[in-house]
């Protein structure tokens, strides 16, 4: 463990945007953190906590301390008849966490593979896709708490789950370090594959037998085609979420729009794929200096190479303004800005 100074954090964050932190460490225990907040350097300034940086933009240096987590570990805490649960460090790679489960044949995460990232953010933000959240396999998690320098359990109602959202996006941002997390897998599987890409893979890959394992090959090909790849070009995923507005706003949208694509939320409301709305003001591969909108999935922003975390923000901006001009629909950032 190291303090350094005016560190380079082109390679901590997946937008590989050229800015620096004023103070950088990391750390791989609880006794190394709390060793690091008592330094006399770094007394009042301000923290962030970074784990893989895939959902983050930076728009200029940051001007106080970055602590990496890369507290590391994975293993069985706990058994019962349906489920094995297992605890990783918050430092450990997400993906590498997926395709340990899955060798173990524990079973709920299959469709997550490829996220980037590390376990420690997967509750910031509850990550989702092809039909799945962590929500559904979570147990608990470890947090320790800067201010009142105490470790405290969370449940998953403690989190507040929701889509896209915690508790730690919400009323306890920057207030946690997230030390771990233990999910409840499934020793017996449920097959997920109403997301109708991943049917349509199988059937390409031709799968005679399903398996979790199939699944989480048939999401890793459909990932890797269309979403580009943060060391080839600069990118934190979905830059907005996709919003959810009410049926009666859907009705009186389709008169205009008869194509508009949707999916149900619950009852009252439905979700419309951003990436279809910012398609439709024509942004899809648009590229304005380093700054771009992916030409394979217009709701992935890119750096492609020498963009500025404003470039990228200033492009945001005008595909916010551009969606709700044209559909009245205001987008909300997934990415968190700095
Ligand atoms: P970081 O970017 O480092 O941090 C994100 C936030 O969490 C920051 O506010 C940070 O301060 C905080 N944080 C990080 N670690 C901790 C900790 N241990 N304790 C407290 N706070 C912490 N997301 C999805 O949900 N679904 C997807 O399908 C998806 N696809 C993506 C595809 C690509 C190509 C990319 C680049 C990103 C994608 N993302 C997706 C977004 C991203 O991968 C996730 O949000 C991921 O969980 C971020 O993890 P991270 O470790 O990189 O977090
Ligand atoms: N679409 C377009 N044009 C585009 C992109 C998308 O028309 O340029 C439309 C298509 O109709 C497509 C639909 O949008 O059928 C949905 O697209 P896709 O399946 O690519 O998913 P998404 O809704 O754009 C969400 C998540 C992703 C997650 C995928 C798969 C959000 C904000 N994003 O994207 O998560 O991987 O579903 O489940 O919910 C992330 O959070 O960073 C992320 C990548």
């Amino acid at each position: 463990m190291q303090l350094s100074k005016d560190f380079s954090l082109k390679q901590y964050h997946t937008f590989h945007i050229d800015v620096s932190a004023k103070y950088f460490a990391a750390f791989q225990s609880l006794h190394e953190l709390q060793h690091i907040l008592e330094l006399p350097e770094i007394k009042n300034e301000p923290l962030l906590i970074l784990g893989g940086g895939s959902n983050l933009l930076f728009t200029k240096n940051f001007n106080g301390l970055v602590l990496k987590n890369e507290m590391d570990g994975m293993g069985t805490v706990h058994e019962d008849e349906r489920h094995v649960y297992v605890k990783a460090g918050a430092g450990v790679n997400w993906h590498r966490f997926v395709l340990h489960c899955i060798h173990r044949n524990l079973a709920g995460i299959e469709n997550l593979s490829l996220i980037p990232g590390n376990v420690g953010a997967s509750p910031m933000q509850n990550i989702g896709a092809y039909g799945a959240e962590i929500k559904d396999v979570f147990h608990s998690l470890e947090a320790y708490h800067l201010y009142e320098k105490k470790t405290c359990t969370f449940t998953s109602n403690d989190c507040e789950f929701g889509y896209r959202e915690s508790v730690f996006k919400r009323k306890y941002k920057n207030q946690f370090v997230i030390l771990n997390v233990t999910f409840a897998l499934n020793k017996v599987p449920h097959y997920n594959i109403s997301y109708g890409a991943i049917e349509e893979e199988l059937k390409k890959m031709k799968v005679r037998q399903l398996s979790i394992k199939a699944i989480s090959d048939a999401v890793i090909n459909i990932r890797t085609s269309r979403l580009p790849d943060p060391n080839v070009i600069g990118n934190a995923g979905s830059f907005f979420k996709n919003p959810q507005v009410s049926n009666s706003k859907l009705e009186a949208l389709r008169t205009g729009f008869p194509d508009i694509p949707s999916f149900k939320a619950d009852d009252a409301q439905v979700k419309i794929p951003a990436g279809w709305l910012i398609e439709q003001c024509g942004w899809r591969g648009f590229r304005r200096g380093d700054a771009g909108c992916y030409d394979k999935q217009a709701l992935v922003l890119v750096n492609y190479g020498n963009a500025t975390g404003h470039d990228i923000l200033r492009l945001s901006d005008n595909i916010f303004e551009s969606v709700f001009r044209k559909f009245d629909i205001k987008l909300e950032r997934e990415v968190n800005v700095i």
